[in-house]
């Protein structure tokens, strides 16, 4: 046992951090408004039974030693001294450097070295030839961009593994940790496959992930995006692409544009728009707004128009409110994303720029646009869409313009809009910050799902149960469906499942999504009876949802071979077009 070890045995964190914060006990853990981040209700949750805590509002998360680090703002060799002399432990060696600064540089090398070999690859080499021709003629993109980016082409031979064990000797088990590899069976593999890479870099200029697209006409099965899983030195929603490009800009502008996605950011540049990042799909996080806030005080949103952007877009303003940001939103007409409207028409998303509109205005005209004002039930939905986020509006003047003009729209008096307002402010409390805001979209139900199973009593009875549900549909995403395998195949000999046994059990790659999945929230159940009826309504859920994302896939395939004319495969793909809408008419 090291000294570190020895530490955590004789310490409980329950008592190491009940020192500094009033840790109140919640279900089977325990739970304080963090202290890391602004917030009125709890989301910092702290587990004795894993040692662990986590923060679901800012994501920040770890153990006595991580939290002792950020309380103190001190380094680990020093939290390491003062945790020894509480627990009573002699300290063999003082390490100059930790285990996880360590760890982290290795993962920064390897990923430097990683962008540069992809890179490589697809300016210089024949493997990236289709991808090159991709990116310059059907994406618009330049050299010079390729380059300020660092784009990259990732082929579908191990080329990466390869390079990395033989040519440059590294171990296998950095390149998993890094998330570049991981092992199918005895074999170890390359994560990316036959897909356009982006290296998301962090403020510093470190590569910490990567982001990878498939190609036209190769599709993996996939996703049309893969991300590298959290790491050592990359967490989800702590990072925006295209910052460390962007920052001066942001900085000169006084302005920050936020899009969706890799291509828009990048199409920008090439029209001269260079400040602007990517939240890569989700809404922004507090941790992004930390970041952001730092360089400049105005933020403009420019999501995709379609109802998740506009979701993601209204989440986002909820957060930045409490920050007293200002912040508009640009509406690209036509529908589409900045990457396709700034191909199209520049001009336009130009012009659109300088006719953005204050956020409390989008607020209102989406909800208008979603329901129909003419009727009861339409103007209770647009209240419901627009009053809990007119409300956060501090200061008094500009809310009163705001409801004076929700009240002119609907062609209701302001004294009955603003009785609604007032009791919509008495009921609510603070958006809860839920951890699926730093998810992309399609992980969100798999993510609760994962966390109904390991929360409840019975972990492995609930997954036999939820396995039958999903009628052997696994989840898309690869870290959950890992955790449940491993669940099956955890063995235990004690009757009460031990979450901290299992955690061992589990590689440690999986420690990060396991432990999120453990702490997330979930809602309070009557009973046991309704407990098993949301796994089971959640399962389905993600089942249907696998089952659409197939039936999309296929319909792009019978269209490819009925442009090739490749009768057998119309047939084939036809036939299963059939099967799996039968199962949906079925679920
Ligand atoms: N995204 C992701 N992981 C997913 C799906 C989406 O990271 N599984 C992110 C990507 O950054 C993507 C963004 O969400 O750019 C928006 O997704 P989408 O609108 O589906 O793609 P586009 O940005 O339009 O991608 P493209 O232009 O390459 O087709
Ligand atoms: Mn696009």
């Amino acid at each position: 046992m090291d000294d570190i070890d020895k530490i955590k045995q004789k310490l409980d964190i329950v008592e190491v951090i009940g020192q500094h914060l009033q840790l109140k006990k919640a279900g089977r853990n325990f739970k304080t408004n963090c202290p890391f981040h602004s917030e009125k209700t709890p989301s910092f949750v702290v587990s004795p039974e894993r040692q662990i805590w986590h923060c679901f509002g800012c994501g920040k998360g770890s153990d006595i030693f991580g939290f002792l680090q950020e309380y103190e703002n001190i380094t680990f060799s020093e939290a390491l001294k003062d945790l020894a002399a509480r627990a009573g432990v002699k300290l063999v060696v003082s390490p100059a450097r930790s285990q996880k600064e360590k760890k982290q540089e290795t993962i920064y090398s390897l990923n430097h070295l990683s962008s540069q070999f992809y890179n490589y690859l697809l300016l210089s080499h024949p493997a990236g030839k289709i991808a090159l021709d991709y990116l310059i003629k059907q994406r618009k993109m330049t050299i010079p961009l390729i380059k300020t980016f660092m784009l990259g082409y990732a082929p579908g031979n191990d080329a990466l593994t390869k390079y990395l064990i033989g040519k440059k000797k590294y171990q296998e088990q950095d390149l998993i940790e890094a998330g570049l590899v991981y092992r199918r069976g005895i074999q170890a593999t390359d994560f990316f496959k036959n897909r356009i890479i982006f290296p998301i870099f962090d403020i510093r200029g470190n590569v910490i992930a990567f982001s990878g697209r498939e190609l036209p006409g190769k599709t993996t099965g996939g996703g049309k995006y893969v991300n590298t899983r959290e790491t050592a030195v990359y967490i989800k929603g702590n990072s925006l692409y295209g910052l460390d490009v962007a920052r001066d800009a942001i900085k000169k502008e006084g302005k920050v544009i936020i899009v969706e996605g890799e291509f828009d950011v990048i199409t920008a540049h090439r029209e001269g728009i260079l400040n602007i990042v990517a939240v890569k799909g989700t809404a922004l996080t507090e941790n992004q707004i930390t970041l952001l806030k730092r360089l400049a005080p105005k933020f403009t949103f420019c999501f995709d128009s379609d109802p998740a952007g506009t979701e993601a877009q209204r989440r986002s303003i909820q957060l930045i409110e409490r920050d007293e940001i200002a912040a508009t939103v640009i509406k690209p007409s036509q529908g589409k994303d900045p990457d396709e409207l700034l191909n199209d028409a520049p001009a336009l998303f130009k012009k659109a720029l300088k006719n953005d509109v204050n956020v409390y205005d989008f607020i209102i005209d989406s909800a208008f646009l979603e329901f129909d004002k003419n009727e009861g039930e339409g103007k209770k939905n647009i209240l419901e869409k627009t009053l809990p986020y007119i409300t956060l509006i501090e200061n008094e003047v500009i809310k009163e313009h705001y409801l004076k003009r929700l009240a002119a729209l609907l062609e209701a008096s302001f004294e009955s809009v603003l009785k609604q307002a007032e009791k919509i402010k008495s009921q609510k409390k603070e958006a809860p910050i839920i951890p699926a805001s730093q998810l992309p979209k399609e992980e969100i139900k798999e993510a609760y799902l994962l966390s109904l199973i390991l929360q409840s009593d019975n972990p492995k009875a609930k997954l036999v149960f939820a396995r039958s549900a999903l009628q052997g549909i696994p989840l898309s995403t690869p870290s959950f469906e890992k955790i449940l395998e491993y669940l099956e195949k955890f063995q235990q000999d004690t009757p009460q499942f031990s979450a901290q046994l299992f955690a061992q059990f589990l590689p440690v790659e999986l420690h990060a999504s396991s432990d999120t999945a453990y702490l997330a929230p979930l809602p309070e159940f009557e009973d046991g009876v309704h407990y098993q009826r949301e796994i089971e309504k959640t399962a389905i859920q993600v089942r249907i949802e696998a089952i659409r994302k197939k039936i999309g896939k296929l319909a792009e395939s019978i269209k490819i071979s009925e442009q090739e004319k490749d009768e057998d495969k119309i047939k084939t793909y036809q036939e299963e077009f059939t099967k799996l809408s039968k199962l949906l008419t079925t679920s």
